[in-house]
């Protein structure tokens, strides 16, 4: 856009601004576009400004700009101010009740949603666990409509704020129970029923968590990051639980840090519940998502403590 105003605050965000390597859509030119049409009354993500021409901003309309400009720069994320993220090609409400969908968790989602589209069961049974603003859960039920999708998290905001989205994206029968863990899943309906369960969980060591990036310390969820100790808290019940709830041939799919990766891999296919185990990595080569499948009861001997 070839407006004075425009170029002053691109210049502004150019010098000042600081994009997290986790949400590298955010850049200078599109964090302006996503403001500009909050201050002229329109809620986009990322992914939907480039389809939409800016429009003329009046006078207090610039003055909120320039507001909402200030206020992305004292660290408040994007998500929280447009109130919208992307995840798997939808757009999702964002607010401070729950984590930022990131897009490297999609690595997750496609690989989960891989794995479900190859399941023979006409209506397949999905569990994300952790599910936070409900975005994997989301994300696999617009893609997937013939799978009945549950999620579950500790947090009360976020299981609000999942259910709210699914509504807003048009699978309001995607069922969201607030929880420790998979508790809400430990009955007879659903142990040993799931085809495909996902979970991105908190992985980053307790101390950690104190030296991340402003922006993520000052305005997220500490519980969507803090795994314990050593991070790996969730990671060892997501192991211990998985079976149980896997039908035969299910597939366990789940998001692990950077550095986590190998070490994990090898502890699953050292697990007797499981038979197979697949990786995925990111674009550097870093594992990000491990796949394991639920061994057949036939084949199964003795489950190894994880
Ligand atoms: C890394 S975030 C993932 C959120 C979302 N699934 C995503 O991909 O953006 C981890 C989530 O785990 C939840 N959580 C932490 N401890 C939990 C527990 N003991 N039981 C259930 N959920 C928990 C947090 O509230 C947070 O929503």
């Amino acid at each position: 856009m070839d407006h004075p105003l425009y170029r002053e605050l691109l210049a502004v965000l150019a010098r000042d601004l600081e994009v997290l390597p986790d949400k590298p859509d955010e850049t200078p030119a599109n964090t302006l576009a996503c403001l500009w049409n909050l201050a002229a009354g329109q809620r986009l993500a990322v992914s939907q400004i480039a389809s939409t021409r800016l429009a003329e901003l009046d006078e207090p309309a610039a003055a909120a700009l320039k507001e909402l400009i200030a206020r992305r720069l004292s660290g408040v994320p994007l998500a929280h101010l447009t109130g919208r993220q992307d995840f798997m090609g939808i757009v999702l409400q964002a607010s401070a009740a729950a984590l930022v969908p990131r897009l490297e968790t999609e690595l997750l989602g496609w690989s989960a949603l891989a794995k479900l589209r190859a399941c023979e069961a006409a209506a397949p049974w999905v569990v994300d666990l952790c599910t936070g603003c409900g975005n994997v859960a989301l994300g696999l039920a617009v893609h997937a409509p013939h799978a009945k999708v549950w999620g579950s998290d500790l947090s009360a905001e976020a299981i609000a704020l999942a259910r709210d989205n699914a509504c807003f994206v048009g699978r309001p029968d995607v069922v969201f129970y607030e929880g420790d863990f998979a508790k809400p899943f430990d009955s007879p309906e659903f142990l040993g029923r799931v085809d495909v369960l996902t979970c991105n969980p908190p992985y980053i060591s307790s101390g950690k968590v104190d030296t991340m990036p402003h922006e993520i310390r000052s305005y997220e969820p500490r519980l969507a990051f803090d795994g314990g100790p050593f991070g790996i808290g969730i990671l060892q019940r997501l192991l211990k639980e998985a079976p149980r709830l896997l039908k035969p041939g299910g597939w366990l799919v789940f998001e692990v840090g950077l550095g986590q990766g190998d070490a994990l891999q090898q502890r699953l296919s050292r697990l007797e519940a499981f038979a197979e185990v697949e990786a995925f990595a990111d674009a550097d080569g870093a594992i990000r998502a491990l796949a394991a499948r639920r061994r057949s009861a036939t084949t199964e001997g003795t489950t190894d403590a994880p």
